[in-house]
């Protein structure tokens, strides 16, 4: 089912920089309404606040804080699409002696942190008819063995988006699963990911993931190679109506 971002409001986690900025500036560009960014440091929203004026607001917003995203939820209760982009990656091999410690903070900001604004949109985004986008990962159905408790953080939260899906989708809301391969932002930097693709290619490739009503976006070149591979197990298994 068509959906498109033109005279919506929505709201994108992690709004400051890298993907979470250009999916803003693409939501923006393709006639959003308004768009809140929610960030944990007000001051980092400067630039975009200057640039496209009433068109945003600033909110502050931790995902790693339930409390923090209630108050989110209530001052944003206008809200047609729900972006959860915030996410933390950490180097960590299976073996290591903080391993444990390492997929514990993963876990809260990248599976928990969808839960938390998953559950305080709800009835905004039901009411709306509205959509919520969830950034994953190709890490969540491939891991890279320095990085697997992101990958298994990654892996969580794509399996609790599919369980959204279904559960929003009862209720009329959209849910979109995004799935970038490395893409150039800090995070893409940290990681080592030279000649990344830019984060444009995700933003833009989320404009069209929501008007074509497709459920998983592999939105760059190495994603797409993921995709071709994946595509019959995602109809076969994920996309297919089993009940356990
Ligand atoms: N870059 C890649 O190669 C890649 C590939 C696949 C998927 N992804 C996913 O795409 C999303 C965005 O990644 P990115 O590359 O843009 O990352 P990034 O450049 O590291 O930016 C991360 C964003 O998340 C925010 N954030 C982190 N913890 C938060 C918290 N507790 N509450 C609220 N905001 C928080 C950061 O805010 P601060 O500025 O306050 O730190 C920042 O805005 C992530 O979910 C990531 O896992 C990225």
């Amino acid at each position: 089912m068509t959906y498109t971002v033109e005279n919506k409001v929505a709201l994108i986690t992690g709004a400051n920089r890298g993907i979470g900025k250009a999916i803003v500036e693409s939501f923006i560009e393709h006639g959003a309404k308004k768009v809140y960014l929610a960030v944990r440091n007000p001051d980092s929203t400067k630039e975009l606040e200057d640039k496209y004026g009433e068109k945003v607001t600033t909110l502050r917003a931790d995902v790693s804080d339930a409390q923090s995203i209630q108050q989110l939820a209530e001052q944003a209760s206008d809200v047609d699409i729900v972006v959860n982009n915030a996410g933390i990656m950490k180097f960590a091999s299976p073996l290591s002696d903080d391993v444990e410690e390492v997929l514990t903070s993963e876990l809260d900001i990248n599976a928990f942190g969808l839960l938390r604004v998953a559950k305080a949109f709800a009835n905004t985004l039901e009411a709306n008819q509205g959509a919520l986008v969830q950034l994953n990962s190709i890490a969540s159905i491939k891991t890279f063995a320095d990085i697997s408790t992101y990958c298994a953080s990654k892996a969580a939260s794509y399996a609790l988006t599919q369980g959204l899906r279904d559960k929003f989708g009862e209720k009329g809301v959209r849910v979109l699963s995004v799935h970038p391969g490395p893409i150039a932002t800090d995070m893409g930097a940290e990681a080592g990911f030279d000649g990344a693709p830019a984060a444009t290619e995700v933003s833009e490739g989320i404009i069209k993931a929501l008007e074509s009503g497709d459920f998983h976006l592999f939105p760059d070149v190495l994603a797409k190679q993921f995709e071709a591979e994946y595509q019959n197990f995602a109809d076969k298994i994920v996309n297919a109506s089993l009940s356990v």
